[in-house]
């Protein structure tokens, strides 16, 4: 893969590892792999629709580039690039409170995004992060909830990216830098300044620290609670997603608490392992929730048919995370343009072949094994 030669190995491991033993991260690649399709025929395909809305937002196809964390840190302003594609192609992208460039970096590049918040120790911060989305013009704010720890993620550690950074550590984590030329060229001389660029004021020295890990789980408060939803929304009048709900009691207190829309994810298998698929929880909570939001679904997606699965067992859409970060690494703002395409594609070559022709009709009537 171009990605992985390109960026140090650090960098890699980062996006492409999990927590633990990373079993949550395969399970969600493998049970959607394991959804087996009905072959239909004879029943006029010739005209297939993939435009959807997302909380009454037009999408010319039901995908979503997830937040990423850092994603600066893999191409030229890397978020600037993704934005732009996504932008191009018709989709949204959803910027990171971590990520290197700021908020109106991007807007200005191309059009607001919506807005992923953690939720910090100093609330007022989270206040004037949200103030400064609304400025921008987004009109989506994500609410991340399966951060309340970080997950442990040991190729971080083995790669000194997080935990104690001893000399040795040290030595090789600059000689992996140093080794990578092309990224050198490209993220570190070029890509200037790398820093979190929603963050300023919260990191005075406007450095990325070097136990990266470690400073999250030092800023994110882990008290937070169902009942700050209220705070939420008295400072956000848009829609409010809430991000990393695996479980089907959680999705209805959710509903309860007014969020506009869920996202079934396990934070693509960066966080508890041994929890189940978000493709195998998704069902229930689907069920769970009823008419009462729109339920989205992230990890493991990497096709036009994991999408078409995903929204016959009952998502709105998905998000992808890795795959839009390997595709800026690799070819900048053509390369996530590039995936989407392919993605749509197959969408519509598996809506054919299923006998579908707008994904509006999908259900689970398309799956063998639902
Ligand atoms: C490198 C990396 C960084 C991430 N950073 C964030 C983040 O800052 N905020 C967030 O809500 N989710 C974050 N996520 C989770 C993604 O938004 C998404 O849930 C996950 O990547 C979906 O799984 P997939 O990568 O298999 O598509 C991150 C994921 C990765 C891989």
């Amino acid at each position: 893969m171009l990605a992985k030669r390109r960026l140090p190995r650090q960098l890699f491991d980062y996006v492409d590892g999990g927590a633990f033993r990373e079993a949550t991260m395969s399970a969600n690649r493998a049970d959607l792999q394991s959804l087996r399709f009905r072959q239909r025929v004879l029943r006029d395909v010739s005209d297939r629709r993939i435009a959807t809305t997302v909380l009454g937002q037009p999408l010319t196809m039901p995908v979503v580039l997830a937040p990423v964390g850092f994603a600066g840190m893999m191409a030229r302003r890397g978020e600037v690039q993704a934005a732009r594609a996504a932008a191009r192609v018709g989709v949204p992208f959803c910027e990171s409170t971590l990520s290197i460039c700021s908020l109106e970096e991007v807007t200005a590049a191309t059009q607001a995004p919506w807005f992923q918040l953690y939720v910090m120790h100093d609330r007022a911060y989270a206040e004037e992060l949200m103030a400064r989305a609304r400025a921008a013009g987004c009109s989506t704010l994500v609410l991340t909830v399966d951060l309340a720890v970080v997950g442990q993620r040991y190729r971080d550690v083995r790669n000194g990216v997080s935990g104690n950074l001893s000399r040795v550590k040290r030595l090789r984590r600059g000689w992996d830098l140093a080794r990578h030329v092309s990224w050198l060229r490209d993220v570190a001389v070029q890509g200037r300044p790398l820093t979190f660029g929603n963050l300023a004021r919260a990191l005075p020295d406007a450095k990325v620290p070097g136990d990266f890990q470690r400073w999250i789980a030092g800023q994110f408060d882990p008290s937070v609670t169902w009942n700050d939803l209220a705070w939420l929304r008295e400072h956000w009048t848009g829609s409010i997603v809430i991000k990393g709900i695996l479980d089907a009691e959680d999705a209805r207190e959710a509903v309860d608490r007014g969020a506009d829309a869920i996202v079934v994810s396990n934070h693509g298998g960066r966080q508890l392992d041994d929890v189940p698929s978000t493709i195998a929880s998704l069902p229930a909570v689907v069920e769970a929730v009823g008419n009462s939001c729109e339920v989205l679904v992230d990890g493991g997606i990497r096709s036009g048919l994991d999408v078409v699965k995903a929204l016959a067992l009952g998502a709105r859409a998905c998000l992808i995370g890795r795959p839009w970060v390997y595709a800026v690494a690799a070819r900048g703002e053509s390369g996530v343009r590039h995936i989407l395409n392919v993605m749509a594609e197959e969408m519509r070559v598996t809506l054919g072949l299923t006998g579908v022709t707008d994904v509006a009709d999908l259900d689970a009537s398309v799956l063998l094994n639902p």
